[in-house]
């Protein structure tokens, strides 16, 4: 199930490679752009193997610009196509877009604030970091990279905050010191994360051990990561009497809406838990790549996130708790 959004034209005005697999795009709205807030998001509709579908991308500004929106792309050739979609993209082509949404707002009363990001997950904290900047709050901002060219935006976040940023090379320094970052983090500060899943996981278990409050951690995930490989999979699906064929290079969602079965979904990245499904069995491990489930309930494996997540092959059985539309005639899909 799609929710209602304002879809609106856009023209990409142009496009920076920021580093070999990291492409900026500026995008001019149709029209008055709305406003937005640091750490806010678009959604913009691609064409993959001629299914149309929706991807998220964080919004780099902080709102306080010019209108114009600038996402930054990471090449992903093993991902699921959107990225290739995007890197696909000329000044002057036209391409939808939804306006402005903020699953990861900022807080506005901390005495400080804490950013910390993995690879391109740096990409909602510029627009923090720049509105912290600009408004004189106190903030340090950490960024792990496997190497150095994947480190987008280092030079302007430098320039901005100068030794309250830090990159932290990890085949050159090692991994970041994640106890030494927390502890020093006063009482009442917050923290922002922005990661791969296995980053996201090791702060909320530290952030947890440590007694914070969990109301002082925000986070954000990004949809590509998992602890196992791609697979193709089956799923069947017992209440209307069928199987579907998933390729390593769809996800679960996709599947299910191309065969014409509604779902309810919003953020489509693993956070919100609209697309949770109960799991009636499964003959293999599934990859939870959500943020959503808890630890347990991502133990128990009676339930998951069909945007993000998936069995590593095999076959999952689910049932979908939102009755929604029965497609009319036999179900099929394209595998
Ligand atoms: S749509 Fe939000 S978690 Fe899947």
């Amino acid at each position: 199930m799609k929710f209602l959004d304002n879809w609106n034209r856009a023209t990409v005005q142009w496009t920076r490679d920021l580093t070999p697999t990291i492409r900026l795009i500026e995008l001019l709205p149709a029209g008055r752009a709305p406003a937005w807030t640091p750490g806010s998001h678009i959604r913009v509709r691609v064409a993959i193997d001629g299914r149309a579908e929706t991807r998220c991308y964080s919004l780099i500004d902080d709102g306080s610009a010019d209108g114009r929106f600038h996402i930054a792309v990471k090449l992903a050739e093993n991902g699921l196509g959107g990225s290739r979609a995007m890197w696909a993209l000329k000044p002057g082509d036209a391409i939808e877009i939804a306006e402005p949404d903020n699953h990861f707002e900022l807080g506005f009363g901390a005495p400080s604030y804490t950013l910390l990001a993995g690879g391109v997950g740096i990409t909602p904290l510029v627009s923090m970091a720049r509105f912290l900047m600009r408004t004189a709050r106190p903030v340090r901002l950490f960024h792990a990279v496997r190497n150095r060219e994947e480190a987008a935006f280092a030079d302007l976040l430098q320039s901005w905050l100068g030794d309250r940023f830090q990159l932290q090379v990890e085949s050159e320094s090692g991994r970041l010191d994640l106890a030494k970052i927390l502890a020093d983090i006063e009482p009442e500060g917050e923290l922002y994360v922005c990661g791969p899943i296995g980053m996201l996981e090791a702060v909320r278990k530290a952030w947890e051990v440590a007694g914070r409050s969990m109301a002082l951690l925000r986070y954000e995930s990004f949809a590509s990561s998992g602890h196992h490989a791609k697979l193709p999979f089956t799923v069947a699906l017992p209440r209307f009497g069928c199987e579907i064929q998933v390729s390593a290079q769809q996800s679960l969602l996709s599947a299910l809406e191309e065969a014409g079965i509604d779902i309810l979904a919003d953020c489509r990245r693993g956070e919100c838990g609209l697309c949770a499904l109960d799991i009636l069995s499964c003959d293999t491990p599934v990859d939870h790549r959500d943020v959503f489930l808890s630890d347990r309930q991502k133990t128990e494996n009676r339930k998951i996130c069909a945007c993000v997540s998936r069995p590593v092959g095999g076959r999952i059985a689910i049932d979908t708790a939102y009755r929604g539309l029965v497609p009319a005639g036999p179900i099929t899909n394209r595998q």
